[in-house]
């Protein structure tokens, strides 16, 4: 098993009130799986996601990576983590403006190595078909476009799985089925995917399907 959760719960609280965003949430990922995860607005999904990629501390149970418990290690070693193995798309525009594109896809490597990575964030470019905006302005993109260069920039560390929330969610159907045919080749090329997305747009190649509600994650 390539990623596994067991009993992870997060909670939030409310005005006063708490609540549950994930409860017990059983999610297992093979390192050949093509995870999608469905769910109403608002049922814990960027939670959990938020939960696999480090981002979020969970109230109790364990993500084991590689049979590494997540939840036992401090910043750092989630930092390392999360530079290393784990592929990680945002809800929404996550690039960092005041960086060019070429930058945004580099960011990650810099962060956690001194080397130079610049051909490799170019050849990503290329591969999802932008490579002519490597100077632009992410201000500059379209959905579409911003989007493949968060595709680039979290494929380069070559990260053993991909987690990717929503990525398709505000695009028109063109774009959004060539933004699943990337996924597919990203998977085709022994990456795990797991990604939250809408009913309609889940793929044929789909190995798990799992629906979140209210906190509850279920397998379908
Ligand atoms: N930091 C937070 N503090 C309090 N409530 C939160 C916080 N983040 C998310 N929530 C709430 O937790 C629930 C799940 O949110 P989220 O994981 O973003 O759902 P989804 O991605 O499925 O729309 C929602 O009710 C949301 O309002
Ligand atoms: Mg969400």
């Amino acid at each position: 098993m390539l990623l596994e959760t067991i009993d992870l719960t997060k909670s939030y609280e409310r005005r006063g009130e708490r609540f549950y965003a994930a409860y017990n949430v059983a999610l297992s990922v093979e390192s050949d799986d093509f995870v999608c995860i469905t769910g109403q607005s608002g049922s814990g999904k960027s939670t959990l996601l938020n939960l696999l990629a480090g981002l979020l501390h969970a109230d109790s149970g364990s993500i084991l990576l590689d049979g590494e418990d997540l939840c036992k290690l401090n910043d750092a070693g989630l930092a390392a983590l999360r530079g290393s193995k784990i592929g990680y798309i945002p809800q929404g525009n996550s690039l960092l403006q005041n960086f060019s594109v070429l930058d945004n896809v580099c960011l990650p490597w810099y962060l956690t190595r001194k080397s130079n990575v610049r051909a490799q964030a170019r050849e990503l470019l290329a591969r999802v078909g932008i490579a002519h905006l490597e100077r632009e302005n992410p201000a500059s993109l379209s959905g579409g476009e911003a989007r493949r260069v968060a595709i680039a920039r979290s494929l380069i560390a070559n990260p053993s799985v991909l987690i990717a929330d929503e990525p398709t969610g505000d695009l028109d159907p063109k774009t959004t089925d060539d933004i699943i045919r990337m996924f597919s080749e990203v998977h085709a090329q022994g990456v795990a995917v797991v990604v939250v997305t809408h009913e309609r747009e889940i793929p044929s190649f789909t190995t798990k399907h799992y629906v979140m509600e209210n906190g509850h994650l279920a397998l379908q």
